[in-house]
């Protein structure tokens, strides 16, 4: 059952009925102030940091679900009824209903008797507010008398804070009123220089600032006491809870139409220009009052949506594919794409199922992050390279996570996962591949953020090497630590207190337990070393690599190998995971991925076979699970893998990241078919049809599938931040459409479904536009190509000279 429909022409998701199996969200903004909208105007807004910028409240795991957001109430004066457009929270049932989410903006729009009412929400690109226009239409023969009430509620800052202590919140909270704006000040008379702002284009009937003034003692959002009266009670807030919210009496005539604007902003001023009159304890409101007067009037609100519009059209125009596959196609060009930048800018911080107050960014997480918005934001993918090799350790190890507002590593977790360093060599690698900017390799960059630890970026890589190197098993295989790419698998950390950390409480002393995983990533990075070594005509270093890389095959041939599949792990007592040996943890999914993505095993057949036990065991209709059989009971040894019930998360769940490894796999060994067929089980928007069943947003990943173990097989959680999105993108772009950047070139090297008869990609790559179009002359993958009318060898397109702005490449397959 669908809840909605794509309009791919628009760039959109139009949702059709409000009550979505969950609410379907969507992302405000792209620089620095960001909100989560649901498609009921649910969500909340913050500068830069969910948790220590928070604008707006938001009561996560609440029933009603999805409370707190961008509210609109309207009131009919003739007989007192009143409703929510976007029916959270009032839940009047609408005559019709549409919410279109669009790349950084949503739109909702609905008819209660008669009265039509538009909002659009965005935030204009590099400014710090968002935007809410209303377009109310009387579609009565009659006039009509409204009242329209705007509805915040203010987060005292830091939302951590903010939801616990109350005993100093209820004392601190403090406003001003100027006019049609409302301004939110609590703790500017102290360290703060910043503040929030409230404005409407409208004259005010009244306002409210006070919550319980507004809704009435012992009353919810759904009846707020100022609304069904029809007037507000002009509060101020003095402690307890602030909001904002604004009344609007109009008059609409039949046929009518009206447009009010609502601003909600951040703003900062400079520390010793916060107040005016100096010495008083009033915001100074000089630099902000220009913005606001700006973005009341709707023709620069216009032009100000019109840069959205277009911003997106950049990012998304770099990559554009014509396949003979909508869902390929609309992932590809819009949603896929979209996420990955979304990811990009949250890291894991903030959505429906992170509540903004949790981690800081993950080291692995925004390694990985990076190969799917490289492409678009190379300047910025070039900065987060150099904030997160900062962090790196002296050793080459990496904090495990780092704070993004002081970007430096986060103590409490340390480091110790040890495939994090080997993340970072990849991500350079997909930079330089994209940009072909080798100078970023001779910058000096520091290690823990301290002062005089610089050495060059490239040095930061050898350090990732070294460090697995430097940490091997009784096997020779790289020494697991606290967990690998699996977090959850905590081979050295027995833990049997409720509430103990599965990660950091390590008390084992981590010299037996190792990770086939592991020994694969190194092989992957370890070859992209020995082609960057070489580039460098560093000879050294590139013979090292090789050396290293070949050990490395060795080794996981002798200890890594099963027979039928790639083992997953050694533990703690020397045991093997992932091995017919197991009754449990037989087969796992991720060294079958990584290892053949590596090239292991592709030339003489047992990278097929390991794939064909991912087909037996693992692969089901809604996608690839992570181990199989599910661990049916707490494994003390094993750590958090286990503490999930069977079917979820990682306890042989299908987790999606790893499913586009698969797919990479697939094509390695030239299975098209199998890779798209994998491709498309998880595809969002394949998935549509069944939405009452998958839950979350058609149009963007979700971090898990329910795996076959589960009751709920097929059910969705965890939508929008995971390195599902980056991983399907390349799996996608570059493993089965095959176009990839390399270090001297494009590469076209197609593993696509037999039964395609060719595409159409349009290629933005080092300032060259690529018009590539490929057809299918054969069965096989075998590529050949022809570039502005001349046949060249080989699969990579050498870069042309300076002044060629456009290439036309025509592609054979078969
Ligand atoms: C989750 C993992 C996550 C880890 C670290 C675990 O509870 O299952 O997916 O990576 O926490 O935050
Ligand atoms: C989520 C984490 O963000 C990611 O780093 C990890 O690889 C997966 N969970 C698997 O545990």
């Amino acid at each position: 059952m669908k809840y909605g429909h794509f309009d791919d022409d628009a760039r959109e998701y139009v949702i059709s009925r409000p009550d979505t199996p969950l609410p379907w969200i969507n992302y405000l903004g792209c620089e620095d102030y960001f909100g989560l909208i649901s498609n009921t105007a649910g969500g909340y807004s913050f500068y830069k940091d969910a948790r220590l910028r928070r604008l707006t409240r938001y009561r996560y795991n609440n029933a009603p679900n999805d409370m707190g957001g961008r509210y609109i109430y309207l009131r009919d004066n003739g007989n007192g009824q009143f409703w929510s457009p976007s029916w959270m929270p009032v839940r009047s049932v609408l005559d019709n209903y549409t919410c279109r989410h669009g790349m950084g903006y949503t739109v909702i729009r609905s008819e209660y008797n008669n009265i039509e009412a538009e909002t659009v929400y965005f935030v204009p690109v590099s400014e710090n507010l968002e935007i809410w226009e209303l377009t109310l239409t009387n579609n009565r023969p009659t006039a009509v008398g409204l009242s329209v009430f705007s509805a915040v509620e203010f987060c005292l800052w830091d939302a951590w804070d903010d939801s616990t202590n109350f005993q100093r919140n209820f004392s601190t909270g403090q406003v001003e009123v100027v006019n049609e704006v409302i301004y939110h000040k609590t703790e500017y008379r102290e360290r703060r220089n910043h503040f929030a702002y409230f404005a409407c284009s409208e004259k005010l009937a009244g306002f409210d600032t006070q919550r319980e003034a507004f809704l009435g003692d012992y009353r919810g959002w759904e009846s707020p006491e100022v609304v069904e009266a029809g007037e507000s009670s002009d509060s101020i807030a003095y402690g307890w809870q602030p909001i904002g919210s604004h009344h609007i009496k109009i008059q609409l005539k039949a046929g009518e139409s009206k447009n009010i604007i609502f601003l909600l902003g951040y703003h900062e001023n400079l520390p010793d220009a916060k107040f005016d009159p100096p010495g008083s304890q009033i915001i100074n409101k000089k630099t902000v009052k220009p913005i606001i007067a700006k973005y009341l009037q709707q023709k620069n609100v216009e032009t100000a949506f019109r840069a959205l519009r277009n911003y997106w059209t950049d990012k998304l125009g770099k990559l554009q594919v014509k396949t003979p596959d909508e869902h390929t196609n609309r992932m590809v060009n819009i949603w896929n794409a979209y996420q990955c930048m979304i990811t990009f800018n949250m890291s894991r911080s903030a959505s429906y199922f992170e509540s903004g107050i949790g981690r800081g960014m993950g080291f692995r997480d925004s390694n990985q992050d990076l190969l799917g918005f490289v492409h678009m934001i190379p300047e910025r993918a070039r900065e987060r390279i150099l904030d997160l090799a900062a962090t790196q350790l002296k050793n080459g190890g990496a904090f495990h996570q780092y704070q993004p507002l002081t970007k430096r590593g986060n103590n409490d977790i340390g480091s110790g996962f040890n495939d994090d360093p080997a993340w970072l060599v990849l991500a350079v690698a997909a930079y330089l591949k994209e940009t072909g900017d080798w100078a970023i390799l001779d910058i000096p960059v520091q290690y823990e953020n301290e002062l005089g630890s610089e050495t060059p970026l490239y040095e930061h890589l050898q350090r990732s090497l070294q460090y697995t190197l430097e940490r091997l098993g009784p096997n020779e295989l790289p020494l697991i630590g606290r967990a690998d790419w699996n977090d959850c698998l905590n081979l050295n950390c027995f833990s049997d207190e409720p509430g103990q950390s599965f990660q950091t409480t390590t008390n084992k002393d981590g010299k037996v337990a190792e990770s086939v995983f592991i020994a694969g990533l190194f092989v992957l990075v370890a070859k992209e070393m020995v082609e960057i070594a070489g580039h460098r005509n560093d000879g050294m270093e590139k013979a090292k690599m090789k050396q290293a890389v070949e050990k490395m095959e060795e080794t996981i041939w002798k200890s890594g190998w099963d027979g039928q599949w790639f083992r997953r792990a050694y533990d703690d007592f020397g045991h093997v995971l992932g091995s017919k040996k197991n009754k449990e943890g037989r087969i796992f999914i991720e060294p079958q991925g990584i290892c053949v993505w590596a090239g292991l095993g592709v030339a003489d057949g047992r990278a097929k076979k390991a794939l064909d036990s991912v087909a037996k065991y693992l692969a089901t209709p809604h996608g690839i699970i992570l181990q199989y059989p599910a661990f049916s009971r707490y494994y003390l040894h094993l750590g958090e893998i286990s503490t999930y019930p069977p079917g979820y998360k990682e306890n042989a769940g299908i987790f999606c990241h790893t499913n586009p490894w698969i797919m990479i796999a697939e094509t390695k060994i030239g299975r098209g078919d199998r890779a798209f067929d994998y491709y498309t089980r998880i595809n969002p928007s394949k998935r549509e049809e069944i939405s009452e069943l998958h839950k979350c947003e058609p149009y963007v990943y979700s971090q898990m599938i329910a795996g076959k173990d589960a009751p709920t097989h097929g059910e969705a959680k965890n939508s929008w931040l995971s390195g599902t999105a980056a991983m399907n993108y390349v799996a996608i772009t570059q493993a089965i459409l095959g176009i990839q950047p390399q270090y001297d070139g494009l590469e076209i090297n197609p593993v696509v479904p037999l039964g395609w008869q060719g595409y159409e990609v349009v290629r933005q790559f080092r300032g060259v536009r690529y018009e590539i179009s490929v057809s299918r002359k054969g069965v096989g993958n075998n590529v050949s190509l022809v570039v502005e009318g001349k046949p060249i060898p080989g699969k990579v397109i050498a870069l042309p000279s300076k002044d060629v702005k456009i290439l036309k490449v025509s592609v054979s397959i078969g």
